[in-house]
């Protein structure tokens, strides 16, 4: 890519949410009646899903990009596939899942790519074997290939040694068709998305402080979903527009779900200069109009229960560290670990690559900020994520970069480049 960019100026409509899109196919899949999602994310995660709920019988059409109809089949009326579900690079898709299917008597295999296959699902099949549900897979079905072979679930009240939506989701949903009450209590409050959108769909959820409960024996109703586009994808032109000079980003109709803003909270903590322009926060998923311009920023810490409200986003955090007066500390996430990559390390490695000052410890990242950054071959390791934040990274270097397996971005935002370019022009 290019050498350092002059300004970064435009707005953009970034693509819809990934944990929502994902959540509108699912529940309508299992919901009576028709679902009709707009702003659906066509990301190869989501069409994942979409590919997996089609083998389940279920009739799903996609109007155009981002408008889906799904036919739901009602909660017991997923079919058994004849074919393995292959969930591709979707944590979401597999653990969610196994939730949906563990109240069948069917049989079914799960597989994914090469990153899958390297994280842990145990914190899945743990709580669902818990529950009274057939599953196998890898050392002691932590890893794919999974066989889920259902049951008949017995609600259970779990206390999660992790703050993961994706346990939380996976265990209400399996929940849903248990007898008697199911809870779930975290650590701290992860993404909330599947509480609200159930809700939507005509089931009642319990949230007492950290805990969230559902009693067994409820139905969806099919509706209408509208994804708000994803804070996660806004967070690259959040801070491409704080590091790059001159630069002015109007980004439209972005996610604000409060267990998702802590890249807001985090980068303003920093001094970037955000503002909220117009906003809707009484939709089920509010959202609001974005603002970024270009400002100095200061190093910061960031822990405790900050980290699941921006857990996605510590990538491109780091990135901004890299250009903040004086150190930052990004500590108690270690979860980054199990994600598409081992983030700390890759985040650690392609920015050292880079020039950057930063190093790995236990559970984050130290960045001593100040640095020039210079243009390097880098990869992302097919972490969509690390591809998106090395890219703006070379918005910031002097001389060319080069990053391998740019490609990967189409898991989360595939018009990612187009969109860039059209910021620098
Ligand atoms: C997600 C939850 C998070 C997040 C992932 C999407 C979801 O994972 O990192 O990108 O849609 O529920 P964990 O729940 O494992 O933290």
């Amino acid at each position: 890519m290019a050498t350092t960019v002059k300004g970064l100026k435009g707005v953009i409509q970034v693509p819809g949410d990934k944990s929502i899109s994902h959540r509108s196919v699912m529940f309508g899949a299992i919901a009576e009646g028709t679902t009709t999602i707009s702003g659906f994310l066509p990301g190869d995660d989501c069409l994942s899903t979409i590919s997996c709920f089609q083998k389940l019988g279920v009739d799903i059409q996609m109007v155009n990009e981002e408008t889906v109809i799904v036919k739901g089949r009602g909660i017991k009326g997923l079919k058994e596939p004849v074919d393995i579900l292959d969930v591709g690079n979707s944590g979401t898709t597999i653990r969610l899942i196994m939730g949906i299917l563990a109240n069948t008597l069917h049989h079914h295999t799960l597989i994914g790519d090469e990153s899958i296959a390297k994280r842990p699902m145990k914190r899945v099949t743990g709580p669902l074997r818990e529950m009274g549900i057939n599953l196998d897979g890898r050392q002691d079905a932590n890893f794919t290939p999974l066989v889920i072979r259902g049951g008949k679930a017995k609600g259970i009240q779990y206390h999660s040694p992790v703050a993961s939506a994706q346990v939380k989701s996976a265990v209400l949903l399996a929940g849903l068709q248990a007898e008697g009450t199911t809870s779930v209590t975290e650590p701290e409050k992860s993404r909330d998305h599947t509480e609200r959108m159930l809700e939507a769909f005509g089931v009642q959820v319990k949230e007492d402080g950290l805990t969230v409960s559902i009693e067994g024996g409820q139905t969806l109703k099919g509706t209408h979903v509208e994804v708000p586009g994803d804070i996660s994808s806004a967070a690259f032109f959040l801070v491409a527009g704080s590091i790059v000079p001159n630069s002015r980003i109007e980004l439209k109709k972005i996610g604000i779900n409060p267990t998702r803003t802590g890249i807001l909270d985090a980068l303003k903590k920093m001094g970037a200069a955000i503002n909220t322009i117009a906003a809707n926060r009484e939709a089920a998923e509010p959202f609001a109009d974005l603002v970024v311009e270009t400002s100095s920023l200061k190093g910061t810490e960031i822990g405790g229960d900050l980290i699941p409200r921006l857990i996605d986003e510590i990538p491109i955090i780091a990135l901004a560290a890299t250009q903040a007066e004086g150190t930052t500390v990004i500590k108690d996430a270690a979860e980054l670990k199990v994600k598409e990559t081992n983030r700390i390390d890759t985040v650690v490695n392609e920015l050292t690559k880079m020039g950057a000052n930063i190093e790995a410890t236990e559970d984050g990242m130290v960045i001593h900020g100040g640095t020039r950054l210079h243009g390097a071959q880098v990869n992302s390791y097919g972490d969509h994520r690390i591809g998106m934040m090395l890219a703006v990274a070379s918005c910031i270097a002097e001389g060319e970069t080069v990053i391998e397996n740019r490609d990967a971005v189409s898991v989360s935002y595939p018009q990612f480049f187009n969109h860039l370019d059209l910021l620098k022009s």
